[in-house]
């Protein structure tokens, strides 16, 4: 889940690449190449080689890249190919820019061909891409509005009143079919007798107060790179699968129109055995509940090796730092902290692997999102792992996801979360789950950042 929930925020930071090049006298080391190669060496190296000398792996080997060819190395590097994932949401424009003079010189050792170098574009497009998606969210500042009462998703009251009168229309009458995902970490999870976790806990709730039975879809998150889901969750709506998917991050490019018009969903219990994995479906448009549950990172510390609580990124100063590779917390630690992570930073995969690894002392404190640590306490109550008070100050929303055509439901649904956020029973609900809880923050939708403004977000 943790995975899951961060790879959503990552497919929403936006990043526009200046393409256009232009001269460079090319005796001296060009200006970009030191960057390039410790760009070349954080995000490259491991899988490409030190000095793009490949270990004979099934990668690419970068030295024969065909240096006339730009525009397709910008294009894989940003997009992904194959088995490699997308680096467009993971480094920075000018640091792609580096990367491609790293090896369009076959590492500084040949002139760059003039109409290939990456020098002299506009850099100011790197500020004012998608200028119409900055103004939105500089202006929609994630404001400290814990009022609960004030927000109504539906619009106007008499609206939802009207909707509220008459019974909520489901997929199956007198049902709600709710999908949960199996592996939801602290969130969700499978039980032979039913489920565990706030999303399983609160679609129950939601389903008692409406006098509804209960119908749950269990399906599979899957971690793999190409999984996305995001488009997973439109899938499932649209199939018709259910009337809710449960645990959906309340993210801009995850809310609306849908991401591209068709999808496929992920693996699910009870799937009929001849279903094609690779079957698409037409996507609609997806609304959400009001949030009940807002996912906070916070710095984990190993509590037999640190003796004092770290209050903040920069007393991880002394400490060796984990970075969890792939994950909103793990790229804000390389970029907000990057001289800690420099001198003492390791980077590992993601999952609940990652925090047995700082249980087993391999490294000492990290950056994670604090259902994840929940998460890990649940599975080893004797745990050394303790959660510092500190709370980095990016957070998303978490609600349920209906079909945008799902007036009735969503009126409905809605009424009894903020009922219920008010008076204090979904906070009840997750301290019966053992998680940290905060409550959801307005906006309830985190608007598009930049990767520049997600960087900031910690200062
Ligand atoms: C997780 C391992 C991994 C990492 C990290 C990685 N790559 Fe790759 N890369 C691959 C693999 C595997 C391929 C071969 C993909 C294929 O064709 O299936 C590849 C292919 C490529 C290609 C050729 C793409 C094409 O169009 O044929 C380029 C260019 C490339 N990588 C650049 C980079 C750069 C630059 C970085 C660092 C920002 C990077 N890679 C990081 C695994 C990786």
């Amino acid at each position: 889940m943790v995975t899951r929930q961060m790879k959503h925020i990552l497919l929403t930071v936006c990043v526009l690449l200046p393409w256009s090049g232009n001269l460079w006298a090319a005796d001296e080391g060009h200006p970009l190449l030191d960057k390039g190669v410790a760009t070349y060496k954080t995000f490259c190296a491991h899988c490409h080689g030190l000095n793009m000398v490949n270990a004979g792996t099934s990668s690419y080997d970068l030295r024969k890249w065909p240096v006339e060819n730009k525009e397709a190395f910008y294009n894989s590097v940003t997009n992904g190919k194959g088995s490699m994932p997308a680096w467009g949401d993971i480094i920075l424009p000018d640091e792609l820019d580096a990367v491609w003079v790293y090896v369009a010189s076959r590492g500084g050792k040949r002139a760059l061909p003039d109409d290939v170098n990456p020098l002299d574009s506009d850099e100011a497009e790197i500020e004012n891409v998608d200028s119409d998606d900055e103004d939105k969210s500089s202006s929609a500042e994630p404001a400290l509005d814990t009022d609960i009462s004030t927000q109504n998703a539906m619009g106007a009251q008499d609206e939802s009143a009207q909707l509220l009168a008459a019974p909520p229309e489901t997929l199956k009458a007198g049902t709600l079919k709710a999908c949960l995902q199996r592996n939801g970490g602290a969130l969700s999870g499978w039980r032979q007798d039913g489920g565990i976790g706030l999303d399983y806990e609160l679609v129950r709730h939601v389903a008692q107060r409406l006098k509804l039975d209960l119908d749950i879809l269990w399906f599979e998150g899957e971690l793999e790179e190409e999984s996305d889901p995001v488009r997973e969750n439109y899938a499932l709506l649209a199939l018709g699968l259910c009337d809710v998917v449960a645990g959906h991050p309340l993210v801009a490019g995850a809310i609306g129109e849908p991401p591209t018009p068709r999808a496929a969903p992920p693996r699910w219990t009870d799937q009929p055995f001849d279903w094609d994995p690779h079957r698409h479906v037409d996507l609609q448009p997806v609304a959400h509940s009001t949030p009940y549950l807002r996912v906070e990172m916070g710095i984990v510390y190993n509590g037999e090796r640190v003796a004092k609580m770290p209050k903040d990124l920069a007393a991880l100063g002394s400490l060796s730092v984990g970075v969890e590779q792939g994950t909103i917390a793990g790229l804000l630690t390389l970029r907000q902290a990057p001289a800690i992570v420099a001198k003492h930073g390791q980077t590992n995969n993601p999952g609940p692997v990652f925090l047995w690894k700082l249980e087993q002392g391999e490294f000492d404190a990290a950056l994670i999102n604090v259902p994840a640590y929940d998460f890990h306490k649940r599975q080893n109550p004797i745990t050394s792992l303790k959660l510092s008070d500190y709370r980095h100050p990016l957070a998303f929303n978490i609600g349920l996801a209906l079909l945008e055509s799902a007036t009735s439901l969503q009126a409905h649904v809605n009424a009894i979360i903020e009922d219920d956020l008010k008076n204090g029973e979904i906070k009840a609900l997750a301290d019966l789950s053992q998680l940290h809880y905060a409550l959801p923050v307005a906006p309830w939708v985190t608007p598009r950042m930049s990767l520049q403004q997600l960087i900031a977000s910690g200062s």
